[in-house]
């Protein structure tokens, strides 16, 4: 017998900037043509931000005389899914993209997360580019690198690790978002500041009024923020092996709800009642303060988020839902869980805390 190595060992710079502004998507075609980024490119969107932004986007990378297209497909949840995929591919594949494209995701997460998803096995893989025009995408979705789909069997089941080449980042386009989109993406901004950033927390709590009028001078600093939270933590732990896990504070408890309640209600909806109940466990087991967890119950409800459950919660269906999820190790639930407002309990170096049943039916209050 015979063996012969393949040595793969390297170390590649997924390394990539977030540009944040106002009068953005009119320089993006000129940047990436100086930096030569692809020869043609598709501007992958939604049914919404088609008719707001896609059509705006596309003239200007004609004007620059680059080769581009528009795709666009039903805004929603529901089409984060292989079907919406395969199209996309067949009209990329028709236009003739290839090796030399890249692919442009104009829209919030759903579209950011499909088009990454697409842009990261067209081809073996082609670069893209994040331009989000939600609150949640530009916090949250479009940095980090995870993409993919949904299936009949769970959300985000199918997809890939694949950073992107830029983020762009123009505020202007979060004004034509519902009050309603500004609290999904709040519901993250206060995660942030509950597991890195008292100042920010603080910051939040004098200019709410602001973020929901829509003003760029505290929408841009709050962004550069988080933005700054979330790529340090992905820096240091890019596939979540320990560090990336606190960015799942109130997610165990969140995804369980909406989980059970059936995506009625909205992921923020879910991890702020997430975030709470996950507070009182750490209440309970003395690593967090009162203070602290009301601090957080008030900010959370000056947001408009809700802090109780809409309905009586079954314990049984709550924990057999919370042990399947990923976040669960040999059935074992593990949190991550607040020492104080603005840094995450750590144990040696470990953030992720096996929690007891009880310590869950204590919180949930449903025993
Ligand atoms: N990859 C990640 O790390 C990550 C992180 C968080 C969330 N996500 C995913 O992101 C998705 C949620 O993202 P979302 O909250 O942005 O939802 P979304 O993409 O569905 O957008 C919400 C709604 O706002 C509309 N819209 C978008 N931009 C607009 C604008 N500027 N003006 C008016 N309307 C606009 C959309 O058409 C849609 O109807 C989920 O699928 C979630 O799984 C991924
Ligand atoms: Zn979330």
């Amino acid at each position: 017998m015979e063996r012969i190595k393949v040595n793969l060992r390297k170390t590649e710079d997924n390394s990539y900037e977030i540009v944040i502004g106002k009068k953005l998507l009119k320089k993006i075609p000129l940047e990436l043509k100086k930096n030569n980024l692809a020869h043609s490119y598709a501007i992958i969107t939604d049914s919404n931000v088609s008719s707001i932004y896609g059509k705006k986007l596309i003239e200007q990378f004609k004007k620059s005389k680059i080769k581009t297209i528009l795709i666009s497909f039903p805004a929603g949840e529901k089409s984060k899914n292989r079907g919406t995929k395969v199209i996309i591919e067949n009209e990329m594949l028709k236009a003739g993209m290839a090796r030399d494209s890249a692919v442009i995701a104009l829209g919030g997460g759903v579209v950011g997360d499909v088009a990454g998803f697409v842009a990261a096995t067209f081809n073996r893989g082609i670069p893209y580019v994040q331009v989000p025009t939600t609150l949640v995408a530009s916090v949250d979705s479009s940095i980090g690198g995870k993409t993919g789909i949904d299936t009949l069997y769970g959300k985000n089941l199918i997809g890939a690790f694949h950073q992107p080449y830029r983020v762009y980042i123009d505020v202007e386009t979060l004004t034509t978002l519902d009050k309603k989109e500004i609290r999904e993406g709040l519901a993250e901004i206060i995660k942030y500041c509950v597991i890195r950033d008292e100042k920010l927390f603080g910051f939040i709590e004098k200019n709410m009024n602001k973020i929901f009028s829509y003003r760029p001078e505290i929408l841009i600093p709050v962004i550069k923020k988080c933005c700054e939270i979330k790529g340090n933590i992905v820096e240091l732990d890019e596939k979540e092996s320990n560090l990336r896990k606190i960015l799942n504070f109130g997610h165990t408890i969140g995804h369980a709800i909406e989980n059970l309640l059936d995506y009625k209600i909205t992921h923020g909806e879910s991890i702020s009642m997430g975030m709470i109940t996950e507070g009182k466990i750490a209440l309970q087991l003395g690593i967090l303060k009162r203070e602290d967890l009301e601090r957080l119950h008030n900010l959370l409800k000056k947001a408009g988020l809700p802090t109780r459950f809409p309905v009586r919660m079954d314990l049984k269906k709550m924990m057999a839902t919370m042990k399947l999820d990923k976040k669960a190790r040999r059935g074992k639930i593990e949190m991550v869980l607040p020492k104080k407002i603005g840094e995450m309990s750590e144990t040696k170096g470990n953030f992720a805390i096996k929690i007891a049943n009880i310590q869950i039916t204590k919180a949930l209050d449903i025993g």
